[in-house]
């Protein structure tokens, strides 16, 4: 599950899109530029045919030698791929793409426009570079509704050592992967770099402070969790899926914490999930589960909703 991963670009999806539709243009165009030199070459070749090689001289369909059918029947077929390129695709010509990519970028505008209205900056001295926290869950404007944490810990609130977690608990594998499918996955870059490739089935967000980090197509790299949570606004659900940094900072965002606390302490643990605090945490669900030959520990699965 860990290891290093190729790295290639850090386009988002939209933008993607847009490029794929430019190149897809460009190559239609070009295919119907070859066919029309083909059609030309085929012309001239079917009437030296006729006239100079003799081929089917006397073959003429209502006193019409056969070739000016053929080239007749060809131009036709030309004029069908001319009005396929230039009419039936015209909508995904240069001008619809131009137009697309001004949607994108003004609704990007007004989005950080609303972010920066609806998100009055709490200080606090562990948070002073986050947006207010509680005033965006309390608000019932901008919030990423449903953002869940999930993250396993043991009893010390260990997560990882090393980059890499304490533990192998395959039940809790499938919990997460069961969970999260589906939904956007908002991670810290170390995290990320944690997995051997990207979880199938899911849209990362990977947020890193370097301006030029590569990932590959499909893997949204944004530059603060404020970003990550705007890339992941049209999920229901979305998952903080760690690290310690990123679980700290996106703590005040959840509405849900989904914890597996994994009933032993590891005390060479070098990356921490922070406390729960149950003044602002209920408790709705356990779920106990035995350590057995799958399993060097028990666990519990504990759902927290913010009070
Ligand atoms: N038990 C679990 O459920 C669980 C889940 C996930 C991870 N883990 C473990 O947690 C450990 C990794 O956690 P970690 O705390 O070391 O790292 P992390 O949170 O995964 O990633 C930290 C990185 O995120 C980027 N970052 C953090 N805050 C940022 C901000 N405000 N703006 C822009 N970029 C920001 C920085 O990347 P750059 O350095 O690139 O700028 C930073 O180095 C590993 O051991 C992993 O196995 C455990």
């Amino acid at each position: 599950m860990f290891g290093k991963k190729k790295q290639t670009s850090t386009i988002d999806k939209d933008q993607l899109e847009l490029i794929e539709n430019a190149q897809k243009r460009i190559k239609q165009k070009k295919r119907l530029y070859i066919h029309f030199v083909i059609f030309l070459i085929g012309a001239v070749f079917l009437i030296l045919a006729n006239t100079v090689l003799g081929i089917g001289e006397n073959f003429k369909i209502a006193g019409i030698d056969w070739f000016v059918y053929a080239i007749v029947a060809w131009l036709f077929l030309f004029i069908y791929h001319f009005i396929n390129v230039f009419i039936t695709h015209k909508f995904m010509g240069k001008e619809w793409e131009k137009q697309q990519l001004d949607k994108l970028v003004d609704q990007q505008k007004k989005r950080i426009e609303k972010l920066k209205k609806q998100l009055p900056v709490k200080e606090s001295p562990a948070n002073q570079n986050q947006i207010a926290p509680s005033d965006v869950v309390s608000s019932g404007k901008k919030k990423p509704s449903g953002l869940t944490m999930i993250v396993a810990a043991g009893e010390n609130n260990a997560i990882g050592k090393d980059n890499d977690l304490i533990w192998h608990l395959r039940d809790d594998l499938k919990r997460f992967k069961s969970l999260t499918s589906g939904h956007h996955i908002i991670m810290g870059r170390k995290t990320y770099e944690s997995f051997a490739k990207p979880l199938p089935n899911r849209t990362h967000v990977v947020i890193t402070r370097q301006p030029n980090y590569k990932a590959p197509i499909g893997v949204i790299v944004v530059h603060n969790l404020e970003d990550a949570l705007d890339a992941a606004r049209a999920d229901d659900q979305p998952f903080i899926i760690g690290g310690g940094e990123i679980y700290k900072q996106a703590m005040p965002f959840a509405r849900k914490i989904e914890l597996t606390r994994v009933h032993a302490s590891f005390d060479n643990a070098d990356t921490f999930f922070p406390e729960i605090d149950t003044s602002q945490w209920e408790e709705v669900t356990r779920t106990k589960h035995e350590s057995d030959g799958d399993h060097a520990f028990s666990f519990s699965f504990i759902t927290y909703l913010r009070k």
